[in-house]
């Protein structure tokens, strides 16, 4: 049983407002954070048409959406975070922002023993616990888009983390519905060190002229039974996202299968992103 009833959610993008959606889904009160009210605006829309989506689909009723709904507060002042039992930080993966975070949920966050957790991608635990006075508080919850589909929670301790603040957050990951894997603080973490090369993979085979993002996407859909092809994954990631987390693979493991390559650094300059840009490498602009 999980004593933590109180979540705060730094960040409202695809996966902060995701991990929001379910935290309130499971009974939780929750604050989430934004830098600024358009972000937290977009946030709030984003959590309020998923939870639509599943009254749509008859997975929950209407009266189940305004409760989770009310059991959600949205705030640009991470002071709100106060008396949270834990605090889910989920912005871009921008180190020095993330480190930024950390010291001041350090300075805010009044319960001593609460978990102060990361979804970040790639990032070490251990970088951003010691932006804290209190790193055997800190620890990596890495949730999976989309948030409320996804069942997978990684859960990744540090070498300082203590064994109280893991337990507590799996039994978060359990209220949450998810199913925990525990895997070691190294960049990629367990899924995203198989899952970038595979993708940078393709991205490579389309530099190349080898194959069409169609057909390669097509070739694993209908030849390997993935549930999307990698070009509109890395698509729905983000082809920012995924340029971070190579780039944070490759810091570590300095090994060229995660080193971004030129096509996908280019589509991150001219501001092709994915879907959440309305173009990389499938047009979504008129969806
Ligand atoms: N929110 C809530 N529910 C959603 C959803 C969302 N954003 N997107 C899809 N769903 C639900 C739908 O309602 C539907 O539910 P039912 O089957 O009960 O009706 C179900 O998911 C399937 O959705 P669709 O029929 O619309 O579409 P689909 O069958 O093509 O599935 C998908 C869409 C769930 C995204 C599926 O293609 C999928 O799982 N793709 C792989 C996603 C993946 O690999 N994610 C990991 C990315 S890596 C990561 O996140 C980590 C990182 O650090 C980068």
């Amino acid at each position: 049983m999980s004593d933590i009833t109180r979540v705060g959610v730094i960040g409202a993008g695809l996966m902060g407002s995701g991990i929001a959606e379910v935290s309130a889904n499971a009974g939780l009160d929750v604050v989430v954070v934004e830098a600024d009210s358009a972000a937290l605006d977009a946030g709030r829309a984003r959590i309020e048409k998923s939870m639509q989506r599943a009254v749509d689909k008859s997975k929950r009723s209407a009266e189940d959406r305004d409760a989770a709904l009310a059991r959600t507060a949205f705030s640009v002042d991470i002071g709100d975070c106060a008396d949270r039992d834990v605090v889910i930080e989920a912005v871009a993966e921008n180190e020095s922002v993330k480190l930024d975070i950390f010291g001041k949920l350090d300075t805010i966050v009044r319960r001593r023993d609460a978990v102060l957790a990361s979804n970040t991608s790639s990032i070490p635990i251990m970088r951003l616990a010691m932006a804290t006075s209190r790193p055997e508080n800190v620890v990596g919850l890495h949730f999976f888009n989309p948030v409320p589909v996804l069942k997978l929670v990684e859960i990744i301790p540090s070498l300082l983390t203590d064994s109280g603040t893991t337990e507590r957050a799996e039994a978060l990951a359990a209220t949450l519905g998810k199913t925990v894997v525990r895997a070691p603080d190294r960049a990629g973490f367990v899924v995203n060190a198989l899952l970038v090369p595979y993708l940078l993979s393709a991205i490579r085979m389309v530099e190349a002229g080898h194959s069409t993002p169609e057909d390669i996407d097509n070739g694993m859909v209908l030849g390997a039974s993935h549930p999307m092809g990698p070009l509109r994954l890395a698509d729905m990631i983000g082809l920012d996202t995924t340029k971070a987390v190579a780039d944070s693979l490759y810091a570590e493991y300095r090994e060229p299968q995660y080193a971004p390559p030129p096509l996908l650094l280019r589509m991150v300059d001219a501001g092709l992103y994915g879907k959440k840009s309305g173009r990389g490498f499938y047009d979504y602009r008129g969806e």
